[in-house]
């Protein structure tokens, strides 16, 4: 395992530049997740890391050796891909083993190894078929096989689940974090599903535009967006933003029919009176209570039904709004529904920054 150090990385196609001096270190033995949307550079950003594509300027260092320069081959990583790459005409022993071939290992090694880690994702039945004979998970387990198998000092993963149903999904998720934790690897891990981020990282680094927005361990990063972007990405139902003025004490919502006090903001005296902000609200931050109590009223448009809890969507104003209620009933559309907020975070409706969290 190795510690990997981005240091303002920049990356340009043409005329295009996709990242834009990127700084990002993963510690030895973390497992990193970079997430965003479409676009935004996290693919670009591993296949750097790899040697795939060339920095147009910035450093990649593993620990102390500077690897900018190095192909991929010199760089003892090893990646799995969302297409798994598997060598059709091969059985899934020969797949797993190929990469030790190239290197001369001994054959007894080879097999050694194959056998430990087909057992450990549980395909050791399965090391006489070729890959057409596997379902997708199977083919899936097969190429973080022929990963492992290597050793690599670190494990490169782009969106190894996107072609798996759901529930799979779920499952070897499970396993890729297992197999990180069993074998001392350092990890690095793009997706676009913020689910998998933030169950999987021990650091996360959230992409936008090619510019880290934020980065550190997933809750903290969660609880403590630095700006509107990384509080509305992760979190679903996205986090709700509700236009209002900084009056006194309290913030005056735009429709005018509700208020929210700001004691429980702390150094909210240094908040301008008068500034224009948004104040974000997590779906299960807003919760039923009588009218007397309200910050908020909800116009219910329609009620979605999981089960233990209730997902209602409506508007506060004119901004929408979706709230979690407990419990298998929730209110009607067309009700309007007396709301308490419990935490809140107040963001520059200008720039997105956020300003305090309650
Ligand atoms: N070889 C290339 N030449 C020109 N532009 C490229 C090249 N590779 C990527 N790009 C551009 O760089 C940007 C970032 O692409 P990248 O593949 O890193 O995004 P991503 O975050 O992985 O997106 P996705 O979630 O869709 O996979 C995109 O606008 C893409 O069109
Ligand atoms: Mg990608």
């Amino acid at each position: 395992m190795t510690a990997v150090h981005v240091q303002s990385v920049t990356k340009r196609f043409g005329e295009t530049t996709v990242l834009h001096g990127i700084d990002a270190e993963i510690p030895q033995g973390a497992f990193a997740v970079l997430v965003g949307p479409s676009g935004c550079g996290k693919s670009t950003l591993l296949r750097l890391i790899a040697g795939l594509e060339q920095v147009t300027d910035g450093r990649i260092l593993f620990g102390e050796q500077d690897v900018t320069a190095l192909p991929p081959r010199d760089r003892d990583i090893a990646m799995v891909f969302q297409s798994y790459a598997l060598y059709p005409h091969m059985t899934v022993r020969d797949n797993m083993a190929f990469g030790l071939q190239l290197r001369k290992t001994d054959p007894a090694t080879i097999e050694a190894r194959v056998c430990e880690v087909a057992k450990t994702l549980d395909i050791d039945h399965l090391l006489t078929r070729y890959p057409r004979q596997l379902s997708g998970g199977q083919r899936q387990r097969v190429a973080m096989g022929r990963a492992i198998v290597r050793r690599p000092a670190l494990f490169m993963f782009d969106e190894p689940l996107s072609n798996l149903d759901p529930a799979l999904r779920t499952q070897v998720r499970v396993d890729i974090r297992r197999l990180h934790d069993a074998h001392d690897a350092t990890s690095v891990y793009v997706t676009h599903d913020q689910v998998e981020a933030m169950t999987l990282a021990d650091i996360l680094f959230v992409l936008e535009g090619g510019h880290v927005q934020q980065s550190g361990p997933p809750l903290e990063v969660y609880e403590r967006p630095k700006n509107r972007f990384v509080a509305e990405f992760l979190g679903s139902p996205a986090m709700n933003m509700v236009p209002a003025t900084i009056q006194g004490t309290s913030l005056q919502f735009d429709d005018g029919s509700s208020s929210l006090g700001l004691d429980s903001v702390t150094g909210f005296e240094g908040l301008i009176e008068g500034r224009s902000v948004d104040v974000g609200i997590r779906a299960q931050d807003a919760q039923r209570c009588a009218d007397t109590e309200a910050d908020l009223h909800i116009a219910v448009r329609f009620v979605e039904t999981l089960g233990s809890h209730v997902h209602v969507h409506g508007t506060v104003g004119d901004a929408p709004f979706i709230a979690a209620f407990e419990g298998s009933r929730g209110p009607d559309p067309g009700d309007v529904v007396p709301v308490r907020v419990t935490r809140f975070h107040l963001f520059d409706s200008e720039s997105g920054t956020s300003l305090r969290s309650s």
